[in-house]
């Protein structure tokens, strides 16, 4: 099979997976329910969930495990886009091809939707763990490390250093620390958790580690350059948004030309990582190309 369709054949599966954990509760109050769901179904590349399926295939664990995390980690994530955008944060008013969640539903709810998803991701996987106890440990281990990188040591930290940069001159070591917060902490997270519940070894767990850490910077380095050269059409959201709010980006510390320079090598770095699993890294190897090439 080939990346594109490996790619369809999972977004399916993940997608089918979202809409059955995310149910509408009718009644006074069900506006939460409809908000969660206006952002979470509204598409996505599913890169995160995307990353924990293809750990588990490459190193033969149980995917049945490894979904319900993916899925959590994709809930949290939708909920970061949803503050990110809100006009305390990014204010910005298209998200995933459709208008913001803020701007249909208003502020409060938008505040609410996402933390009403960062709740359900819990929920989720302590439901799942709760009634597939075997292997507790690992499926406990891997909670913490989705926590560890959505938390203030991870994502939130990185969107800290990310408005408390906006109008300053930053250097290249804050700049990496932010990108690899902000999002690099949510794409070592799928890699790492899977990497625990399909029973990696320690070798096996570092390496990993190293390319999860290149592609998160290479994805925060690829989405700066686009926030220049991308269209709505193509990203789903509006580009210039960085530069209006008067962001610190690879672009606005190196010029598009070096960043792409970066990336090229960021991403090397990443399929370097994954050279002593063979053939089977094929995958995780293209999606580290596809990274780079995206346009949205
Ligand atoms: C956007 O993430 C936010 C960043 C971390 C740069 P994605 O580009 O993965 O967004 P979706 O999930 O495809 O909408
Ligand atoms: C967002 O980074 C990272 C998150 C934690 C959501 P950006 O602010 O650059 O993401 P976009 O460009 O709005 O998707
Ligand atoms: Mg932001
Ligand atoms: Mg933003
Ligand atoms: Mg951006």
């Amino acid at each position: 099979m080939d990346f594109k369709s490996h790619m369809e054949k999972w977004n399916l599966l993940i997608n089918n997976a979202l809409g059955d954990y995310l149910t509408i509760n009718d009644g006074p109050g069900s506006n939460i329910n409809k908000a969660m769901k206006y952002s979470l179904m509204a598409g996505g590349k599913r890169l995160r969930p995307v990353l924990a399926l293809a750990v588990c295939e490459m190193l033969e664990g149980d995917r049945n495990d490894v979904i319900p995390f993916a899925c959590a980690i994709e809930m949290i994530h939708t909920y970061s886009l949803i503050h990110d955008d809100l006009p305390a944060m990014d204010n910005d008013d298209y998200r995933r091809g459709i208008p913001t969640n803020h701007k249909v539903y208003g502020e409060a709810m938008a505040i609410l939707a996402g933390d009403a998803l960062l709740n359900k991701a819990y929920e989720l996987m302590l439901t799942y763990t709760a009634a597939n106890s075997e292997g507790i440990k690992r499926k406990l281990e891997a909670m913490k490390i989705i926590a560890d990188g959505a938390g203030a040591e991870g994502m939130i930290r990185g969107q800290v250093v990310d408005l408390e940069s906006e109008g300053a001159v930053i250097n290249r070591e804050i700049l990496e620390y932010m990108h690899k917060c902000k999002t690099g902490a949510l794409i070592k997270a799928p890699v790492l958790s899977s990497a625990l519940l399909s029973g990696a070894s320690d070798k096996e767990y570092r390496l990993l580690e190293n390319y999860a850490e290149n592609i998160g910077l290479a994805f925060q380095i690829k989405d700066d350059i686009m926030d220049v050269k991308g269209s709505l059409e193509q990203m789903g959201k509006l580009s210039g948004s960085d530069a209006a709010a008067g962001k610190s980006t690879y672009v606005t510390l190196f010029g598009v030309e070096e960043a792409e320079v970066l990336l090229d090598n960021t991403v090397n770095s990443a399929v370097d990582a994954l050279q002593s699993f063979g053939e089977k890294a094929w995958f995780l190897k293209e999606l580290a190309e596809f990274i780079k090439n995206r346009c949205s």
